[in-house]
């Protein structure tokens, strides 16, 4: 067991317990912190079976300074700090976007405001290639534009990497490295943990396995008449343990001081393109199982096509996309069959 604690903010999350499992088999002890908005505790009964290690858990909000200087002061081994705690949903941050700013931005100012004093060398943030908007050329790399943001939840990411920017600039005695994340999806192969999403899902493989899996009509395809092969939205799906695999090697990179920049942003993608209509053939190859889908109208404010240049990763962390995009699908199913097995869904 290594000696040098993480501590992962929103650890009981989609990525974050994915993360976590990464960590734990790493040899890294782990403290949660979530104050499950968004997340079951259940999720740490499913990291205990993968790994045999129930990590450590706080159930607070990371809003809460007191709450996070008091897990400090029982943690003084944490060295690296992961932070996946933020409200996601673009939708409701259009209706709510206060609670977005708040959540998304204090939880992050609390954070670097105690890594100092707590001598913590470096936070990995979350941050999503929405920064990037509708790109002008695929597939973007890290010098791309960053467009306007279209919705306070992606202003969010954009504000909060101006604000890892500023306070390394100003001299903070730690670095960072934001990982712009492209759209991850499927489930730990093991089927013990995966995404749970809260209500009617927004997101595409969620609404898939819910209509594959009958508890949805069919699934809507937002367009068919986009300047695309076959007209359906591009995106660059990557598989959610690839992703937390990263991570592990971004938090390793700052405690072990090998980048010579204070901060530092790479894309996570896979480097290839895929339309919904790609991808339900994609599931429906891998699984057997047949999606009923039709095709409505353009969601307002989707992105017609975007996806990932991943070679700086590739190239200066060393990571790259695994996962084969069936094998992916395979994954998602299972955890969709698994919640039935439960009779979570
Ligand atoms: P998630 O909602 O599954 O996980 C986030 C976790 O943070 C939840 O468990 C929630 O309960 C917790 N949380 C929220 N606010 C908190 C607070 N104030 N204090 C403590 N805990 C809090 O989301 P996810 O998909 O795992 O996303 C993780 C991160 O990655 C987020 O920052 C998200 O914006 C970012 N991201 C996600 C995607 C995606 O498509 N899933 C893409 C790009 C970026
Ligand atoms: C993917 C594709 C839809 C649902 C969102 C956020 C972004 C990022 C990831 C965090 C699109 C199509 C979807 C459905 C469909 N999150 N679709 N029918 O839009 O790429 O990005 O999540 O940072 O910020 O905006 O992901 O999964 O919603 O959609 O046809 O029922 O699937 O049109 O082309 P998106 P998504």
């Amino acid at each position: 067991m290594k000696t040098e604690r993480i501590l992962v903010t929103g650890g009981t999350g989609y990525i974050g317990s994915h993360t976590v499992v990464e960590l734990q088999q790493a040899g890294y002890p782990v403290v949660i912190i979530d104050n499950l908005s968004n997340s079951d505790s259940a999720v740490l009964d499913g990291i205990e079976r993968i790994t045999g290690i129930r990590p450590d858990f706080v159930e607070a909000d990371c809003t809460d300074i007191e709450a996070l200087k008091a897990l400090f002061a029982k943690y003084p081994d944490i060295k690296g700090i992961i932070n996946f705690a933020a409200s996601k949903a673009v939708g409701e941050s259009m209706e709510k976007p206060i609670l977005y700013y708040r959540n998304n931005l204090n939880t992050l100012m609390n954070l670097l405001e105690l890594m100092a004093p707590n001598h913590v060398k470096g936070i990995v943030f979350s941050s999503s290639c929405t920064v990037y908007g509708e790109p002008d050329v695929n597939p973007v790399t890290e010098q791309s534009p960053i467009k306007k943001a279209t919705s306070p939840y992606g202003n969010t990411k954009q504000i909060s990497e101006e604000i890892i920017t500023d306070v390394i600039n100003a001299g903070a005695p730690f670095k960072s490295i934001i990982l712009r994340y492209f759209n991850p999806v499927g489930a730990h192969p093991s089927a013990e943990i995966g995404e749970l999403p809260n209500g009617v899902p927004q997101n595409l493989i969620p609404y898939l396995t819910q209509a594959a899996m009958g508890i949805r009509k069919e699934l809507s395809v937002f367009g068919n008449d986009y300047n695309t092969p076959d007209g359906s939205c591009i995106r660059d799906y990557i598989n959610v343990v690839d992703l937390a695999k990263a991570h592990v090697i971004a938090v390793e990179r700052m405690l072990q001081d090998k980048s010579e920049d204070k901060i530092e942003i790479f894309n996570l993608g896979t480097g290839n393109g895929v339309s919904v209509l790609e991808l339900i053939n994609a599931f429906e190859h891998a699984t057997g199982v047949k999606v009923p889908h039709k095709i409505v109208g353009r969601r307002a404010g989707d992105i017609e096509k975007v996806w990932a240049n991943p070679e700086h990763a590739n190239n200066v962390l060393g990571w790259k996309a695994e996962s084969d995009i069936e094998d992916t699908m395979r994954s998602a199913w299972a955890w969709q069959c698994r919640l039935r097995e439960r009779g979570i869904m």
